[in-house]
């Protein structure tokens, strides 16, 4: 292992960075920081240590300029780096205004190509790092549920969905009369999540905009829990403990909206989406089923 050393070093009060950035506390960031592998610093250098070496950050950052997320040394880059990216929400880090913003009067910071390519190389890093739950990394808020008391039928994703940076999503719809045990006013009805890929190696799905049509009286949804597997399994599959479930803690009154018809072959917009918040979950195979369960319908 090339970095197997504890780094006790991280030298955060000299980033001049505050909570203000990715709404991480300090003291989250610093009991993150205590599970570094190597694998995450390997993701960081595959990612955005390259970008900014490539893009002309390293003439200040390597060295004359704080943050130094260009040091020579990756693991002391890593530490000015790791406060700056928000893991909850990778575009929304630090970086993706900073490479753009015109902040150091070179042309190197105001290329607005940028955007796009350094929140990939965000996500990809922020993927592996979420992978390593067991490191005492970012935890999730909900809580699982082996055995849901409702479930959907278990449906297809697409293969390969389009990218967080395209503008296009793939959806996957449910038909709740297949709900088990069934509900008659969710008869007809439709549940669709969004599916895109959280990077272009194509290991993470964002799963959002949460949406349910064609419910002939209003309905609560109370914890809602998403299950993914290999087409080739059996069983509902597995949920994602780390930000796979954050939607757990989730009470959603389902209004009644008529099915539009037909059906758009984009997301059902005439539905205001149930929950904001987006789930990051692993892509298993090429051909990956999901299942939504359901804590509680009422
Ligand atoms: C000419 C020098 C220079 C170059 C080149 C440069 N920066 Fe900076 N950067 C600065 C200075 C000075 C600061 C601190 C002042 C500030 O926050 O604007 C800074 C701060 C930052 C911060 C920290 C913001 C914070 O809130 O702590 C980030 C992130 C950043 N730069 C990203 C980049 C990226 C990405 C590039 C390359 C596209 C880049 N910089 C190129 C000078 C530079």
């Amino acid at each position: 292992m090339r970095f197997g050393i504890t780094f006790s070093f991280f030298l955060l009060t000299l980033t001049g960075c505050g909570a203000e950035h990715g709404g991480r506390t300090g003291s989250d960031s610093q009991a993150s920081l205590e599970a570094v592998t190597p694998e995450s610093i390997q993701a960081f250098e595959s990612t955005v240590y390259n970008f900014g070496k490539a893009n002309g950050c390293v003439k200040c950052h390597g060295g004359s300029v704080n943050p130094q997320w260009l040091n020579a040394d990756p693991r002391t880059a890593y530490s000015f780096a790791r406060p700056l990216v928000n893991f909850a929400n990778p575009t929304a880090s630090t970086f993706v205004n900073y490479v753009s913003n015109n902040h150091c009067g070179d042309p190197v910071c105001r290329d607005p190509a940028n955007t796009s390519v350094i929140q990939d190389m965000l996500l990809q890093w922020a993927a592996i790092e979420m992978n390593q739950a067991s490191n005492g990394l970012p935890p999730s808020d909900g809580t699982t549920l082996a055995n849901p008391p409702f479930v959907t039928a278990t449906t297809p994703i697409p293969a390969n969905p389009p990218l967080i940076t395209s503008n296009s999503r793939a959806v996957v719809r449910f038909n709740l009369s297949q709900l088990q045990p069934p509900i008659a006013r969710l008869n007809g009805a439709i549940l669709e999540v969004s599916v895109q890929s959280y990077n272009s190696a194509y290991t993470t799905y964002k799963i959002f905009d949460l949406r349910v049509v064609g419910a002939s009286a209003p309905v609560t949804l109370d914890g809602v829990h998403v299950y993914v597997r290999p087409a080739t399994g059996t069983g509902i599959g597995n949920e994602y403990v780390n930000q796979g479930n954050i939607w757990s803690s989730l009470v959603a009154l389902v209004p009644v909206i008529a099915v539009p018809s037909p059906l758009p072959t984009g997301p059902m917009t005439s539905a205001t989406p149930l929950v904001g918040t987006s789930l990051a979950i692993p892509i298993q195979s090429a051909s990956d089923v999901i299942t939504i369960g359901f804590k509680d319908i009422r």
